[in-house]
């Protein structure tokens, strides 16, 4: 696929996997994929599987993405991880502000903007994840939930640590549902961003962001989506925990 910026494709595990099932993914995801250069390929396993798998995937071409970090760098915060505790694993990609934790956990944009902030300090590459619900949609509110998010969820990044971070598309009535937004309104959503990107820093800025989608990403939708002038990959959940079907959609990109 020829597309202006490379595509990066994330398997968000979610809480999935023990240590050894993680271990039995990834060596089938390295078998799989080891000829692949033209995808960036990250995979996110549950912070107890981190440390195997940073191991396991060190001579290979994926990479490791943590789900969620502190805003916090070190201190009395029970449960909580901060981001050199994810560096340790040698750790890239932070999912932050995904729209089960802005639900379960209440995460507001604003705290997710300052864990950008904390993982850009520590080199982490944020995926930042926004979207609207089928409430918003229907009520025609979509950009007006995406521009709030956008805005609030990075607010305060120069446009150095911006062009460094990943953003991923994520309507919320598309997660685990088996619904798919249409190419159709997922490029039109990924073209709004953009957009209010090139507004909010500048145009250089906006052509360089990823904007993933995500969304009931699976292989027989994959290609179509990620064809999309502005869709620079997936953030997949229910299908990257097969090594088949995420390798599928990655060889579906190429
Ligand atoms: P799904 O999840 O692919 O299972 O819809 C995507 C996500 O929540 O990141």
């Amino acid at each position: 696929m020829d597309k202006e910026r490379k595509l990066i494709i994330a398997g968000n595990w979610k809480m999935h996997k023990t240590v050894a099932e993680a271990l039995d993914l990834v060596s089938d995801l390295k078998l799989e994929l080891a000829n692949v250069k033209e995808v960036d390929i990250v995979v996110c396993p549950p912070f107890t599987a981190l440390g195997e798998v940073s191991k396991a995937i060190l001579d290979s071409n994926l990479r490791l993405g943590a789900q969620n970090m502190s805003e916090h760098n070190v201190g009395a915060y029970t449960g909580e991880i901060a981001a050199v505790m994810l560096k340790e694993f040698s750790v890239r990609y932070v999912i932050l502000g995904h729209s089960e934790r802005r639900q379960y956990q209440k995460e507001s944009d604003e705290l997710v903007s300052k864990k950008a902030h904390a993982a850009h300090t520590a080199a982490l590459k944020p995926i930042v994840c926004v979207g609207e619900t089928l409430v918003e949609r229907d009520a025609g509110h979509t950009e007006k939930v995406l521009e709030k998010q956008v805005r609030g969820s990075l607010a305060g990044l120069s446009k150095e640590q911006m062009s460094e971070s990943v953003l991923a598309y994520e309507p919320v009535w598309a997660i685990g549902t088996g619904k798919t937004a249409t190419t159709a309104q997922a490029q039109e959503a990924h073209a709004f961003i953009r957009a209010l990107l090139g507004k909010t820093f500048d145009e250089t800025v906006a052509r360089r962001v990823r904007i993933q989608y995500g969304g009931s990403v699976k292989p027989s939708n994959a290609r179509e989506l990620l064809s999309q002038p502005d869709v620079d990959g997936a953030l997949v959940g229910g299908a990257s925990l097969e090594a088949r079907s995420f390798a599928e959609i990655i060889k579906n990109s190429i």
